[in-house]
């Protein structure tokens, strides 16, 4: 599959951001380059529906405008011993689907690795949790009555066409789910027909309805969900009350001592002053952090990493990787080390060699441990890569 971008998704950033993220839809006709089918297709649908792994919640039924009880098309399968109670049966979801049920394919991105890549564009770039739904509907049929969502999204057609009608976002936006009659919603305000490349960006609360045209409709839902002020304020909060201080017990029952509210009293002012504290900057950053590192979009090479360790040479290039080292006394030649929780005892010249690397800076293997053969030099490097100390560059 392509390398796809945020900009293939939105266009021009700045634009997005000024003009429509959190404030009104955009459509981008033709947005997605190449044959958007390698991204996900009905044929490969096909091929998930009959992987036993993938069973309720990852795959839901939807028919005539109310979810299909998991009974109706789930039966127990016995994997490696275990009872499966709730594995897909194919047959009963292909018969749902021909009576006209719309299937909803949920957090993709737990399940095919390409589209991982998708969320993991959008969780590095906005700081949420993304997840990717496939919802594919039957000619002619809409899926859902019209509702709003408590996330935003980005809507991208696969194959066949659908019709979307969007409605103006509701005065007060609560991040909440609601459905919708036809007449309490009157005209749409927006109405679009989507074709496979085609993308449309809604702001969370966006009230919508889909319907399939003359063709399957397949299209991802790409979700991203929003944090709002309470929500990071909720984890500034967390991280500020862990202090030692907010630890004790008190008893706030009928019979508590009359000085327990001036002590409340007073970790109300050391809360406020610690919160008052804070450098915004760095809060912000670690908020976003922790938002890139929410379930559903993590990777990783470690194995790989380790594999390739075992045949390094002495002129590949290594470089410190991000795991914290503490350098500790040197003992008759040796200097203790922390990695990652293990303690260890390396030559003196190879801890001053890691304390001297800059960040990224390279160093050839043969050449960690000054002073001795290259080949001895190497099978320290292979000791400290495997531990995750060092890394060779250009891996990840
Ligand atoms: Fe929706």
């Amino acid at each position: 599959m392509k390398n796809y971008t945020f900009e293939d998704l939105v266009g021009d950033e700045k634009v997005f951001f000024a003009e429509y993220f959190n404030k009104k839809p955009l459509l981008r006709k033709a947005a997605m380059p190449g044959d958007v089918r390698d991204i996900l297709s009905i044929r490969k649908l096909d091929e998930l529906l009959h992987l036993e792994v993938v069973r309720p919640p990852y795959i839901k039924v939807n028919h005539n405008g109310s979810g299909v009880p998991e009974k109706g098309y789930t039966r127990s399968v016995v994997v490696q011993g275990v009872n499966i109670t709730d594995t897909v049966v194919p047959e009963k979801i292909y018969e749902l689907f021909r009576a006209g049920a719309t299937v909803t394919w949920c957090s993709l991105n737990q399940v095919v690795p390409e589209l991982r890549d998708f969320t993991r564009i959008i969780s590095d770039k906005m700081a949420v949790r993304t997840d990717v739904v496939g919802f594919m509907t039957p000619t002619k049929k809409r899926g859902y009555l019209p509702h709003h969502d408590p996330v935003d999204l980005f809507i991208v057609q696969l194959e066949g066409t659908k019709r979307w009608r969007l409605w103006d976002l509701p005065d007060e936006r609560l991040g909440d789910n609601a459905s919708y009659t036809d007449e309490e919603l009157g005209e749409p305000s927006i109405e679009v027909l989507l074709e496979p490349g085609d993308v449309l960006y809604l702001p969370y609360n966006t009230p919508h309805a889909a319907a399939a045209e003359d063709q399957v409709s397949l299209h991802l839902s790409i979700m991203m969900r929003p944090r709002m002020w309470k929500d990071l304020l909720r984890e500034t909060f967390e991280q500020v009350a862990s202090a030692p201080e907010f630890n004790e017990y008190p008893h706030i029952g009928a019979l508590r001592s009359s000085d327990v509210e001036s002590l409340f009293r007073q970790k109300i002012t050391s809360l406020a002053a610690r919160m008052d504290s804070l450098d915004a900057g760095n809060e912000l950053d670690r908020l976003a952090d922790l938002g890139r590192t929410m379930p559903g979009s993590s990777h990783g090479t470690t194995f790989q990493t380790i594999a390739e360790t075992d045949g390094l040479t002495p002129d590949v290039l290594l470089r410190r990787t991000a795991a914290p080292v503490e350098f500790g006394a040197n003992e008759g030649g040796r200097t203790q080390m922390t990695v990652n929780g293990h303690k260890i005892a390396v030559p003196a010249p190879v801890a001053e060699r890691l304390a001297g690397l800059a960040d990224g800076e390279p160093v050839p293997a043969g050449e960690v441990f000054p002073g001795v053969p290259a080949e001895r030099a190497t099978k320290a490097a292979q000791g400290l890569t495997r531990l995750g100390v060092l890394e060779v560059t250009g891996a990840h």
